[in-house]
């Protein structure tokens, strides 16, 4: 592939829609290059810095994130927010502005989607959401990405959500919205994605022909690609365990509804996954499971993403 023009013109990875279709094809067709094989690509980040501000746990981002950028050449710091969150010991701007004239890219996870925009937009460098309350859009991109290795045409897929309409959730929203295809969301009707997530896809769903529909009828699934789910208590929502897992039991992954889905129809899941509630073992750890694929893909997604935010003369060698 040739191009003329650096591959990204957005700066900061936010949410999914600061990207346009052409540039996550081009990230995609750059992650391909990569995960084939990565000697191309040895010491392209030399002398880059990459620093992580995580205020929840993590194992894939973390790891991901760290090691993808290591075997780019790249340096990395993991500042762990765990225990003192980001803006209490100092203003949210003024440790932007003091990281901005040390490093090259930041990666934020965080409780407060609005932290994360105040942070970049006090920064100077790029800013990548490591997974936020409202969006996850390394993992959206990475799943894409997944289900396209399968051989699937992206305006023929059909995507099924089935549970809690969570960051991740949106985050799919608005990469199918972006790409094209069809995704239906199964959710009980207290936990459908916000109006505003709906708003945003049906913006970008009117240039690329994606549907994007919401219901609560589990017979939705027939004919799914994919199945994919996510645990019912996102990090942050521990308070909510009671009320929300029994309004979501009936919404559980298991053997009867990927029977229902149809015999094609894969599963898949963020990880980590709590088995016995939002799916079976009996599902997740059957040969229909692709949630190992989306793990492994999320660095190679990652490091397309960092290639083409700071070395877009090497990235546009592809
Ligand atoms: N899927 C995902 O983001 O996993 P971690 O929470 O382990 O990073
Ligand atoms: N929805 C989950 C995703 C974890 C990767 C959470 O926010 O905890």
């Amino acid at each position: 592939m040739t191009l003329t023009a650096p591959i990204l013109v957005t700066r900061d990875l936010i949410q999914v829609v600061d990207l346009s279709a052409t540039e996550i094809t081009h990230l995609f067709a750059l992650a391909s290059r990569m995960k084939a094989d990565y000697s191309a690509f040895a010491g392209s980040l030399a002398q880059r810095s990459l620093v992580m501000l995580f205020e929840k746990p993590s194992l894939r981002t973390r790891v991901s994130f760290e090691l993808g950028f290591q075997k780019l050449g790249g340096g990395v710091s993991f500042l762990d927010h765990q225990v003192s969150p980001i803006g209490v010991r100092e203003t949210v701007e003024d440790y932007a502005r003091n990281l901005s004239r040390w490093v090259d890219v930041v990666a934020i996870r965080c409780r407060s989607h609005d932290l994360l925009k105040r942070f970049a937009a006090a920064s100077s460098v790029p800013v990548i959401n490591a997974l936020s309350d409202l969006h996850h859009p390394c993992q959206a991109l990475a799943d894409i990405f997944t289900l396209l290795e399968t051989g699937i045409p992206i305006e023929q897929l059909h995507l099924v959500w089935v549970g809690d309409g969570n960051n991740v959730c949106h985050s799919l929203i608005e990469a199918v919205a972006t790409l094209g295809g069809r995704m239906t969301v199964i959710t009980p009707p207290s936990y459908r994605p916000p109006a505003e997530v709906l708003r945003v896809a049906d913006g970008r769903s009117c240039r690329s022909g994606a549907r994007i529909v919401c219901t609560d009828d589990l017979d939705a699934v027939k004919g799914a690609d994919a199945i994919y789910t996510d645990v019912w208590i996102s990090m942050g929502e521990e308070s909510q365990t009671l009320e929300k897992t029994a309004l979501l039991a009936p919404y559980q992954v298991n053997a009867e509804l990927m029977r229902r889905a149809g015999a094609n129809a894969r599963f898949m899941h963020c990880l980590p996954a709590k088995r016995g509630e939002e799916v079976t073992a009996e599902v997740i750890d059957s040969s229909a499971s692709i949630v190992l694929d989306q793990a492994e893909n999320r660095m190679h997604v990652q490091n397309a993403l960092m290639l083409a935010l700071l070395r877009p003369d090497i990235a546009l060698r592809i």
